[in-house]
């Protein structure tokens, strides 16, 4: 039987959820599954150094340097089946994957969003944008949400959801920051933990 689920981690910028994702392997939150490449669509993402001094393979795939979204997607789905990936985790991973994609691995891609979904999410809602949003419409409780990718962008299954108070005062960034502590770092390796297991175990009855 296999050991652990073979995990991928797509990302674009600074790479905090990755980080909380490999110090999660290295604590044993995440026992089920092992980090084997991050593939990256900016070059100069500081999460590619965070992949590198963990001494994890990294991959670099831009669309313009695959012109198309199609051959885009599909330089990374060969990057994927090369290192026999079970899981994708999208960590800050700042492009919409089209339905030609996310069909190809149904439940196998997991997203964390700074919001407590169906609040503030869907296209163009990323990033900062989400608290700045929620900060404008003034609600008192936000939080993240971590799903399984289908082809509606944030409109996977949920997985968890951990819940953050807005305080007086928050600017978007002192939110996305509490945000990011409070519930990010925290369920997303829960819930990378939860799904390889239960790739793993699917894998054996199969
Ligand atoms: C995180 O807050 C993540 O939830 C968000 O971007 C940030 C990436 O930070 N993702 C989205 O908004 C996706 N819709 P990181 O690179 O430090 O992990």
């Amino acid at each position: 039987m296999q050991e652990k689920a073979r995990i991928a981690v797509l990302v674009s910028g600074g790479g905090t959820n990755l980080q909380a994702l490999i110090d999660a392997e290295k604590q044993g939150i995440i026992k089920s599954g092992e980090i084997v490449l991050v593939i990256a669509n900016n070059p100069n993402a500081y999460a590619l150094t965070r992949a590198r001094n963990a001494g994890i393979a990294t991959y670099v795939i831009t669309k313009k340097m695959t012109g198309s979204q199609e051959a885009f997607e599909e330089s990374i789905k060969k990057a994927l089946s090369d290192a026999q990936i079970d899981l994708i985790i999208l960590a800050g991973f700042m492009s919409i994957l089209s339905s030609d994609f996310t069909s190809c691995y149904d439940h196998k891609i997991i997203n964390v969003h700074p919001s407590l979904i169906p609040s503030f999410c869907g296209k163009g809602m990323y990033g900062l944008k989400v608290h700045e949003a929620a900060l404008a419409r003034g609600v008192k409780v936000t939080g993240a949400t971590v799903h399984f990718v289908n082809e509606i962008p944030d409109g996977g299954d949920i997985i968890i959801q951990q819940p953050v108070k807005v305080r007086e005062g928050d600017t978007p960034e002192i939110l996305q920051k509490r945000v990011m502590r409070q519930a990010e770092w925290i369920i997303l390796p829960k819930a990378a933990e939860v799904v390889s297991k239960s790739i793993l175990e699917e894998k054996e009855q199969a």
